[in-house]
C-alpha cells in the first residue's frame, strides 16, 4: 500500500514546488489533476514572444497550469526586429530589421494598442523640400512622386500607367481579404500551412511568379515593372519574375503603414513580460526526446532542462540545432537573402550628379530601384542589376553630439543591397570624398553601422509549406516566412501554434476525464510507468525505494 502511494506520486510529475504563486493555487483549484505544461520556446523573434503570449492567454482561459519558458542566443528581445542607436545616442534609436507593419496586421496593431505603444504613422518623418519618392533604374529615374503632386504630375501618371494602378489596388485587396481568413474559425487554428492556403484560395498565387499573376489579372507590364517591381525589390529584394504572387500582393499592401516610436520590438518584449521566463544570451545547442517523452534541451555552456513541449521559432538551418532523434519532418534548407544594410549619418543630400540628375535638382527622399530597358535577369536571385542596390532612403534625422559645434542637424540614411557598401559607394552618392574608415566626426559620414542578414526566403513560387508540428510535441513556426516573411505572420504562426497546442491539451484534459470516469481504457498501462521510472528526476529516488 505504502509503495502504491509513493509510486502516484512518483508517476505525477506535478511538482509542488513550482507553485508559489497564488495564481498557481488557483490553478489548481481549477484543475486538480493537471499536471504543469513545461513549454520551450527557442528564439524570441515576432514568432517566439506571440507563441508565449497566446499560449499563455489560452492556457489560462482553458485553466490549464504551464509554465513558459523562452531562450534567445542573442542579447535582445525580437530577432530580425531590433534598433541600433545612431551616434551610440539613445535618444536616436534606428529600426535595423523590420520596420514598418500595416492597418490590417490586426496581431500587430492590437498588440501595440493593449500595450500603450505609440504608434508613428510611417517610419520615416516626412524629409523637408524632398520629392517622396523615386524609382532609378541605374540610368535615370523613371518615376519621381510627391504628396502634393498637382493634377498634371497625377494626370501625366493615369497617361503612363493607365488603370493598372486601379487594378492592381483592387487585386491587392482581394488577396489580403483571403488570406485574413485564415485569422477566423472555422478555418483558425490550421493544422497544415499547405492546407489552409488552399482552401483560401491562396494556392494558386503562391504557384506563380509576381509577374504570372500580375499579367493573368490583366496588370500592365509597365506598372509592373516599374513600381510593383520597386516594391518587391525593396521589401525582399527580389525582382517579380523571382518572387512569387502572393509576396508581389503584400508588396503592394501598403495602407496603414506605420511602426512604433522607439522601436518595433518593444511589442515583442511586452508581450513576454508577464507570458513567459525569457532567457536572453542563451543558445540551444540539443533537443532530445527522453524515453518518458519530454525533451531535453542543452545550452551551449552544457546546462539541460526538461520539457513536455517545444516550440522552435526560427528558421532551423539557421539554429544551429541538433534534434535526436531526428523528427518525424525535417524542415528543407531554402535559399534566403543574404541583404546587407547599412546605416549611416550625414549633413549631406544626396547628390543629384549620382543619379543622372541635372544640378539644383533634388534626390527623393525614398530611392527605390528597379532593372532597366534591356535587363532581365529571369528568375535569378541576382538580379539587382545596373542600379547595384535595390534601396537608398532617408530613414530619420537626429542631432550629431560628437560635431563642432555639436549637434548639427543630419540626415539618417539607410541602404538595402546585396554588397558591401564601401567608401567608394559612399563618395558617389553623396558627391564628396568619404574616407577609406568612412566615419569621422565633423566628415560626410559621422555614423556607418554595417550590418548582414540571412532576412527572408528568395520567395519562389511553391505550393507546399514546412509542417507546423514536426513531431509529437515539437512545433516550428519559421515555415511560414516561405509564404509571406513579416513580423504579422511569424505572430500569426505563434498564435496559431499556441491554439493548437491548448486544443490538444484540452482533448487529452477530457480524454482523462473519460478515463477516469471509466468510459476509455488506460492504455498501455505498464510501459507508461516503465517510461516514468526511467525520467532522470525520478533515478535518485528510485534508489532510495
Ligand atoms: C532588413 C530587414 C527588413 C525587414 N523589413 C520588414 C518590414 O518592414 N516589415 C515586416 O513585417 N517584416 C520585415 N522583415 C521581416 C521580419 O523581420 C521577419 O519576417 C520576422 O521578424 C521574423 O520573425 P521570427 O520570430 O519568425 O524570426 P526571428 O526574428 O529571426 O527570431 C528568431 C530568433 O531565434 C533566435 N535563435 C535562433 N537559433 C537559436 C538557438 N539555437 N537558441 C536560441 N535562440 C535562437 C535568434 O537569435 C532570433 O532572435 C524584415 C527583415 C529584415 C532582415
Ligand atoms: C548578454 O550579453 C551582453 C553582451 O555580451 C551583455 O551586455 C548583457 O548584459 C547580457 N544580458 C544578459 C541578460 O545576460
Ligand atoms: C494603457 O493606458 C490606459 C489609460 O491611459 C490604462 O488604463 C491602461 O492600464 C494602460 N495599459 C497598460 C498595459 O499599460
Amino acid at each position: 500500500m505504502l509503495l502504491l502511494d509513493v509510486f502516484l506520486v512518483l508517476l505525477l510529475p506535478t511538482s509542488a514546488a513550482l507553485r508559489s504563486s497564488g495564481e498557481a493555487a488557483l490553478d489548481e483549484l481549477i484543475a486538480p489533476e493537471m499536471p504543469r505544461k513545461r513549454v520551450a520556446i527557442i528564439g524570441a523573434g515576432a514568432g517566439g514572444a506571440s507563441t508565449a503570449f497566446h499560449l499563455s492567454q489560452n492556457a489560462k482561459d482553458a485553466g490549464i497550469p504551464t509554465d513558459i519558458t523562452i531562450f534567445e542566443r542573442s542579447s535582445h528581445i525580437g530577432g530580425r526586429t531590433t534598433t541600433v542607436n545612431a551616434w551610440s545616442d539613445p535618444t536616436t534609436p534606428i529600426e535595423l530589421g523590420a520596420s514598418i507593419f500595416v492597418e490590417v496586421n490586426t496581431i500587430l496593431h492590437d498588440a501595440a494598442k493593449h500595450f500603450n505603444l505609440s504608434t508613428s504613422s510611417a517610419e520615416i518623418p516626412k524629409a523637408e523640400g524632398m520629392p517622396d519618392l523615386g524609382v532609378w533604374n541605374g540610368e535615370e529615374f523613371v518615376l519621381i512622386t510627391s504628396n502634393e503632386d498637382g493634377w498634371w504630375e497625377k494626370a501625366k501618371l493615369l497617361w503612363r500607367y493607365g488603370l493598372a494602378p486601379i487594378r492592381t489596388n483592387s487585386l491587392m485587396k482581394s488577396t489580403v481579404g483571403k488570406f485574413l481568413k485564415m485569422y477566423e474559425e472555422p478555418l483558425f487554428p490550421w493544422k497544415s500551412l499547405s492546407e489552409a492556403a488552399e482552401e483560401v484560395g491562396l494556392r494558386d498565387v503562391t504557384a506563380v511568379t509576381g509577374r504570372q499573376f500580375l499579367e493573368a489579372n490583366g496588370i500592365g507590364a509597365k506598372f509592373a515593372d516599374e513600381v510593383i517591381q520597386a516594391s518587391t525589390r525593396v521589401n525582399y529584394a527580389s525582382n517579380i519574375a523571382l518572387i512569387h504572387g502572393l509576396e508581389t500582393m503584400v508588396c503592394m499592401a501598403t495602407n496603414g503603414a506605420m511602426s512604433i516610436k522607439g522601436g518595433n520590438w518593444q511589442i515583442f518584449a511586452h508581450m513576454l513580460k508577464d507570458s513567459a521566463t525569457t532567457h536572453l544570451n542563451t543558445t540551444i545547442t540539443k533537443i532530445s526526446k527522453q524515453d518518458d517523452d519530454t525533451f531535453s534541451l542543452t545550452t551551449s555552456s552544457g546546462d539541460t532542462s526538461t520539457f513536455d513541449h517545444v516550440v522552435l521559432s526560427a528558421p532551423l538551418q539557421f539554429s544551429n540545432l541538433e534534434i535526436e532523434p531526428a523528427p518525424k519532418h525535417t524542415p528543407d534548407h531554402i535559399p534566403y537573402v543574404k541583404l546587407h544594410v547599412t546605416l549611416f549619418a550625414s549633413p549631406n543630400k544626396l547628390d543629384p550628379a549620382a543619379f543622372n540628375m541635372e544640378p539644383g535638382k533634388v534626390v527623393p527622399q525614398y530611392v527605390l530601384t528597379t532593372l532597366a530597358d534591356g535587363e532581365d535577369y529571369g528568375s535569378s536571385p541576382n538580379g539587382v542589376g545596373k542600379a547595384g542596390f535595390f534601396s537608398i532612403s532617408v530613414s530619420g534625422s537626429g542631432l550629431n553630439p560628437k560635431s563642432s559645434p555639436p549637434y548639427r542637424p543630419e540626415y539618417i540614411y539607410k541602404i538595402f543591397s546585396p554588397l558591401r557598401i564601401d567608401s567608394e559607394f559612399l563618395s558617389k552618392i553623396l558627391g564628396t570624398k568619404v574616407p577609406e574608415h568612412e566615419q569621422e566626426d565633423n566628415g560626410p559620414v559621422t555614423w556607418i553601422y554595417h550590418k548582414v542578414y540571412y532576412s527572408y526566403p528568395y520567395e519562389y513560387p511553391r505550393v507546399t509549406f514546412e509542417e507546423i508540428k514536426l513531431d509529437d510535441k515539437l512545433w516550428y513556426t519559421s515555415g511560414i516566412e516561405s509564404f509571406i516573411s513579416t513580423m504579422e505572420t511569424s505572430a500569426l504562426m505563434g498564435k496559431n501554434v499556441a491554439k493548437l497546442m491548448v486544443n490538444e491539451w484540452s482533448e487529452e484534459q477530457s480524454d482523462g476525464q473519460k478515463e477516469a470516469s471509466g468510459e476509455l481504457k488506460m492504455q498501455d498501462e505498464g510501459e507508461w510507468r516503465f517510461g516514468s521510472l526511467r525520467d532522470e528526476q525520478q533515478k535518485p529516488i528510485k534508489a532510495k525505494l
